[in-house]
């Protein structure tokens, strides 16, 4: 990579605030964000709608002949910021309901799926420097990303995280189901044969339990600068 081009890799268990964090580093910095669990929510909204999906299990013969033709992309949508379209339709909402997160992993979990989501990733970090988040980009998407994050936290901290954003958009649910949900999801997402979400050796971690978003910007800057020499733009 050269020094004016940059692939940073955020990785971590869910509801870690990985999408909130690598947002406003792109931000910052200047950078293009890329949501790697956007692209896998939206081709599991398509599974389900379509019925591929029955009993928790994609059945990929099913699946596999739309992959091609969906255009899953990301598009700037003014003040609402970057949004999830499948073609002409904007899915940004529905695919953070609660029924697309207890149907996820297991679509991600199929290799057919992922090379269909690595595809996408590998054009766009190609074309620019980006912070992309995830459960394999710093192992498996971009293994030689210029910095790589591992996320943690208390999973009841991340539960509660979790919970708020979904009563804030008017899809209340019981703390209990969103804990049982986060975990589910780490232990498939840890547990699966392809790409499991595990730190990369040479990731630095960051238990954010207990810190603000201003504490994390904090964290970040000391490290872009020494890493890269960068400064936030409104510095
Ligand atoms: O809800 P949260 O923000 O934690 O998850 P997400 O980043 O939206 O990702 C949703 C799901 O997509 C994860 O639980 C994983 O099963 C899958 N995923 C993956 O397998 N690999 C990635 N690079 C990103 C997400």
């Amino acid at each position: 990579m050269s020094e004016s081009h940059i692939i940073i890799a955020i990785d971590g268990y869910s509801s870690t605030g990985k999408s909130s964090f690598a947002k406003r580093i792109a931000s910052a910095y200047g950078l293009l964000y890329l949501d790697s669990g956007a692209l896998y929510r939206a081709v599991t909204l398509v599974a389900m709608e379509n019925g591929f999906i029955s009993d928790g299990k994609l059945d990929i013969s099913l699946l596999q002949p739309f992959l091609g033709d969906l255009n899953i992309h990301f598009r700037d949508n003014g003040p609402e910021g970057n949004q999830t379209f499948i073609g002409g339709r904007n899915v940004e909402k529905e695919i953070r309901s609660m029924e697309v997160s207890s149907n996820v992993s297991p679509v991600a979990a199929d290799r057919n799926v992922r090379n269909y989501v690595d595809g996408i990733l590998h054009e766009m970090g190609r074309q620019r420097s980006v912070v992309m988040d995830g459960r394999d980009i710093g192992t498996t998407v971009f293994p030689e990303a210029d910095l790589k994050i591992f996320m943690t936290a208390d999973p009841s901290v991340r539960a509660m995280r979790r919970a708020a954003e979904l009563k804030a958009k008017g899809q209340e649910c019981p703390l209990e189901d969103v804990l049982k949900n986060l975990q589910e999801r780490d232990y498939i997402d840890s547990h699966r044969e392809i790409s499991p979400l595990t730190q990369a050796p040479d990731a630095i971690v960051l238990d954010n339990s207990n810190m603000t978003f201003d504490d994390q910007m904090q964290w970040i800057a000391g490290i872009m600068k020494q890493k890269f020499n960068l400064k936030p733009l409104d510095e």
